[in-house]
């Protein structure tokens, strides 16, 4: 222990000057940082950067219940930190949350809570990274996802948990029936906890060869969860080395969220302390939005943007494009700009079908996704306007 808070005092020292200031600054260790756990003491020594989570607000939900319950909800502040040594990397994300939900195996219609930690496959150019929500076409992430269970026992491991072994139907006694609880509690389910490679909504496809190695882990406490995810700096889908992005994601049960309907960060640039590279992407995503946002207000009523698009005070909520309310949020200037200049650049995926077949947000045209919005190829300096106007669509950090 002592070994490890002086490697981090060591490492915070170097860092301070330097960095932008909501950078993530991964402390380096030479711990095994497999072994920490959400309360590890080692965490305290470990440098907070506070992010705000923004309700997602994309899409329309089929559940009017659900709508209801997340109708007015804020941003969340939460914190995160970061250690890493010659091999893993570990992030610790905490965040508030009134109540502690956690889902149980028997009952459909109650929601855990829950985390996910993102990250890009390519991170190169900081103008081009994945959709915020669950990468892209041809922009692929890494999701690590960790649900708040209850234990059940499946010991057929099919999930029929109707089958389960009574311990009362078993003649056994004595040390027979430890040996009896110890069989049955490996064979127990405790864990919702998930890798994905995806590249839009419906194109999850769950890692479960194995090759995606990574631990995750939640705790409660004073009305906060403190969620941990460790994961390889090298594997055959990621190579993190330097900086590089990381988005996070939290669902909170008590407000019957799940899928889509969440909190979500933008990208936060992570810096590798000790490590070269990866300044321009820092840069990149710490930099001040410049423009007159008054005067994109202006651009973005002129250009008819909402006719589709719902913006609180402008327009009134719509299927027809994504919500913009909470744009400003989780969203990157560049990812901004490249939206309005070249909509089938990225196109936000996995739109309500149900809700409004006749006004798609896409077509595929020769099998790619092209965008029902039109292209504005404005000047630079309306556009800078435009996107300092859509950078403040935000709810209030409460
Ligand atoms: C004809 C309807 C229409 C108009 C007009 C329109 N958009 Fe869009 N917009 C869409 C659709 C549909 C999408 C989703 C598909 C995609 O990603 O291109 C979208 C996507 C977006 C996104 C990405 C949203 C997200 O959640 O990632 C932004 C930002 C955006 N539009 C901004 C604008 C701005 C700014 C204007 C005006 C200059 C505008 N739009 C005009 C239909 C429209």
């Amino acid at each position: 222990m002592t070994k490890l808070k002086t490697a981090l005092l060591a490492s915070t020292l170097i860092a301070s000057s330097a960095m932008a200031s909501n950078a993530i600054l991964a402390q380096k260790t030479n711990k095994d940082v497999t072994k920490l756990t959400p309360t590890s003491k080692a965490w305290s020594y470990a440098k907070a950067t506070t992010i705000h989570l923004y309700p997602q607000t994309t899409i329309t939900f089929n559940d009017k219940k659900a709508l209801e319950a997340n109708a007015n909800n804020h941003a969340k502040e939460a914190r995160v930190k970061a250690i890493y040594n010659g091999k893993n990397v570990a992030f610790l994300l905490e965040w508030p949350d009134g109540t502690k939900s956690v889902q149980k195996g028997y009952r459909s219609d109650v929601y855990g809570d829950g985390f996910a930690v993102q990250l890009p496959v390519n991170y190169k150019d900081p103008s081009k990274l994945p959709y915020i929500g669950m990468g892209s076409d041809g922009r692929p992430v890494v999701i690590h996802l960790q649900k708040a269970v209850q234990p059940i026992y499946e010991p057929n491991g099919k999930g029929n948990v109707g089958m389960q072994q009574n311990i009362l139907s078993k003649n056994k006694f004595g040390k027979d029936i430890k040996a009896y609880n110890k069989e049955v509690a490996k064979l127990a389910v405790t864990d919702y906890q998930r890798s994905f490679v995806s590249e839009g909504f419906r194109s999850m496809t769950e890692i479960k060869d194995g090759s995606e190695k990574f631990s995750a882990d939640m705790a409660y406490g004073n009305h906060a969860w403190k969620g941990e995810v460790v994961r390889p700096l090298k594997d055959s889908y990621l190579k993190l080395q330097g900086g590089f992005p990381v988005a996070f994601a939290t669902w909170d049960g008590a407000r019957m969220q799940r899928d889509g309907l969440k909190y979500l960060s933008g990208w936060v640039p992570v810096k590798l302390v000790g490590q070269r590279g990866g300044d321009k992407l820092v840069e990149s995503l710490t930099a001040p939005v410049k423009g007159d946002v008054e005067n994109g207000k202006n651009l973005v009523q002129q250009n008819g943007c909402t006719g589709c698009h719902y913006i609180p005070g402008l327009s009134q909520p719509s299927t027809m494009a994504p919500g913009l309310a909470n744009i400003g949020g989780y969203a990157t200037a560049a990812y901004l700009r490249e939206s309005i200049v070249d909509p089938s650049a990225v196109v936000v995926p996995g739109y309500n079908r149900n809700q409004h077949p006749n006004t798609p947000w896409y077509n595929v045209v020769d099998g790619k996704r092209v965008s029902a919005m039109p292209p504005y190829p404005l000047d630079d300096k309306s556009l800078d306007d435009m996107v300092a106007y859509l950078k403040t669509l935000k709810a209030e950090v409460k």
